[in-house]
């Protein structure tokens, strides 16, 4: 594919050739450079960054690590001045301390992984190439894992929210594992608190495992140094995590938002579409194998304009509605779907749906199940009513012109193992390696319907394979994808995707893509850029001059850590690798064209 030039709109650039380089590679002709690093100062009294001297109070005054979600939000008409929001998902201690002793860590790495986790809020301007450079603001914010956050919602103030420190069960300090994202038409920011489950010491509690809260002690031993983090001390701590957060960048003052209406599990993300009528939908999917997708339906409408009273009142659009979870079904018989990832003989994975409700304000649709149940253990809800197990939703995304819902799903190599689910249409393969990529048509394309259409766009791996479906394009013309994440549009509306992982193809490095999916040259997949050695491609922000991409964890791989790093990436020689928001830009011309 390297010689050949894109015939689709928006997507002229020659492809990245699969490789395994200690570095982003980009298309020729194209720029690129670091905008922010981990520990680099974002307010003028913050400490320069120095890996040997780490403190909690510098890392709380500089950029966190394993930035996830990012959010370019434009501050004028023009985009040259913007504010980056980004997550921080999690802290890999043994890459962040030479000689880390995972069994006795300190107070003070343990401090900084808190300060280290969260978001950040940073300016950056926008030179006429598209160029980023961050800049001192007073609207640069960090956010950690003692922030204080406001519960909202039907499950704020309940029993099972309730803690020693916080008897009324609505505040909460700190946010954990941020991974996507969303921004919403109103300015603000979603955040998806995903796998929480392990800063938690577990007490066996058949709700907590469900969740995934299974160890004791835990592997970062938080529960030595904060009580909270224990839950035969706290047992509710854990409920005050793993929700959808909001926050508003443009008041560096306001307390972030826990919406408990949108449910609680592994979220990666939550991504809203405004109805005919002024409703807003959320849609967001729970990371792990053989989990659910889920929708929210707001009661209220979104009100347009801009300014501060405007957003107010749209911030609570996620306090009150209802809550609901897929049910996929497939058109084909279960008996051509045999788990090696062949089409069937209708030529398409695909069928149709239901969204079966939860819960709306008080009222609980799950037989067994109070409201507040529902909302708080909104996994077991979704057992309760038969919904569908997926192989790993990831990041949900509405196509802007035709409001189609992409949702990538990103691997799951327990389907077909023994005691586990097998293979289903809209999951096809067992052994499921790489992952696909489905497209929901909502009935009429009302965002507000309870049924939809759907089907598998992509079936992603290495386009050689006959297990591969790049929606019937000419796979000899394609780029090798694994393990789909992220999903974002460029203006054209073509799709991009960032992946993760973890080598999976042949220990190729991961990377951003892009496909169009409309027209003749719909399912031509191509690669834009690679990240360095260990590293997932996350965050895309796809603009008309600027692609931004977060690296995460360059340099995680087996066996690698501070004292035998696996990556030099981006300072090079000996250094320590630092996980980073890259921009890349073409000089005078706009991004694919
Ligand atoms: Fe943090 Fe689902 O990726
Ligand atoms: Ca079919
Ligand atoms: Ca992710």
């Amino acid at each position: 594919t390297g010689a050949e030039r894109h015939p689709a709109r928006g997507l002229d650039f020659r492809p990245v050739e699969p490789n395994t380089l200690d570095a982003v590679v980009v298309p020729e002709g194209y720029r690129q450079a670091v905008v922010i690093r981990w520990g680099d100062p974002l307010f003028p009294d913050a400490p320069a960054f120095d890996f040997d001297r780490q403190t909690a109070a510098a890392q709380a005054r500089q950029f966190g690590y394993n930035c996830d979600f990012a959010a370019l939000l434009p501050l004028d008409p023009t985009g040259r001045t913007n504010l980056l929001v980004t997550n921080h998902e999690y802290t890999g201690e043994p890459f962040m301390f030479r000689g880390y002793d995972e069994a006795n860590p300190t107070r003070g790495q343990v401090e900084v992984a808190w300060a280290a986790h969260g978001l950040s809020v940073l300016r950056v301007d926008q030179d006429r190439d598209g160029r980023l450079t961050p800049r001192f603001s007073p609207r640069n914010r960090r956010i950690t894992a003692t922030t204080p956050f406001e519960l909202r919602g039907p499950a704020a103030g309940s029993d099972l929210l309730k803690t020693g420190a916080d008897p009324t069960g609505t505040r909460v300090l700190g946010t954990l594992n941020n991974c996507a994202g969303g921004v919403t038409p109103w300015g603000t920011v979603l955040s998806g608190e995903e796998n929480f489950n392990q800063y938690f010491a577990a007490t066996g509690d058949p709700r907590e495992t469900r969740y995934g809260i299974k160890d004791n002690p835990t592997t970062r031993k938080w529960e030595r140094f904060d009580e909270r983090f224990d839950l035969a001390r706290e047992p509710n701590e854990a409920n005050r995590f793993g929700w959808v957060v909001e926050l508003d960048p443009h008041d560096p003052d306001s307390t972030p938002v826990k919406h408990t209406a949108l449910g609680r599990f592994k979220h990666e993300c939550a991504n809203i579409r405004i109805a005919g009528d002024g409703r807003v939908v959320a849609y967001s999917g729970d990371d792990e194998r053989f989990e659910y997708i889920y929708k929210f339906i707001s009661r209220k409408k979104v009100r347009r304009g801009g300014g501060r009273s405007v957003r107010r009142h749209n911030m609570t659009l996620l306090d009150e509605g209802t809550l609901y979870v897929a049910r996929f079904t497939g058109d084909s018989p279960p008996a051509e779907i045999d788990g090696s990832g062949r089409l069937p003989s209708d030529g398409r994975f695909d069928g149709r749906g239901e969204w079966v409700p939860l819960a709306s304000g008080t009222r609980s649709f799950v037989p067994g199940m109070t409201a507040e149940e529902v909302y708080v253990f909104t996994r077991l809800a979704g057992d309760r009513v038969g919904a569908t197990k997926m192989d790993r939703p990831e990041d949900i995304q509405t196509h802007p012109h035709t409001g189609v819902v992409y949702c990538a799903l990103s691997n799951n190599v327990d389907r077909g193992k023994e005691g586990k689910e097998g293979a289903t249409e809209p999951n096809p393969r067992v052994d499921n390696k790489h992952g696909q990529v489905l497209e929901l048509t909502e009935r009429g394309g009302d965002a507000l319907a309870l049924s939809f259409s759907w089907n598998l766009m992509l079936v992603c791996g290495d386009p050689a394979s006959p297990d591969t479906y790049f929606a019937g394009y000419d796979k000899s013309r394609v780029s090798p994808i694994s393990s789909p994440d992220n999903v974002a549009f460029d203006r054209h509306g073509n799709l991009w995707i960032s992946s993760d992982s973890g080598g999976a193809l042949g220990g190729l490095n991961d990377g951003l893509y892009a496909v169009p999916v409309a027209g003749r040259e719909r399912g031509h997949l191509t690669a834009f850029l690679t990240v360095p050695r260990g590293a997932e491609t996350c965050g895309p922000v796809i603009g008309e001059r600027v692609v931004t991409v977060c690296v995460q964890h360059p340099g995680e791989v087996d066996g690698a850590s501070a004292d035998n790093p696996a990556s030099h990436w981006p300072d090079g020689g000996d250094s320590q690798p630092r996980p980073s928001v890259v921009a890349v830009w073409r000089e005078g011309r706009r991004i694919g064209e």
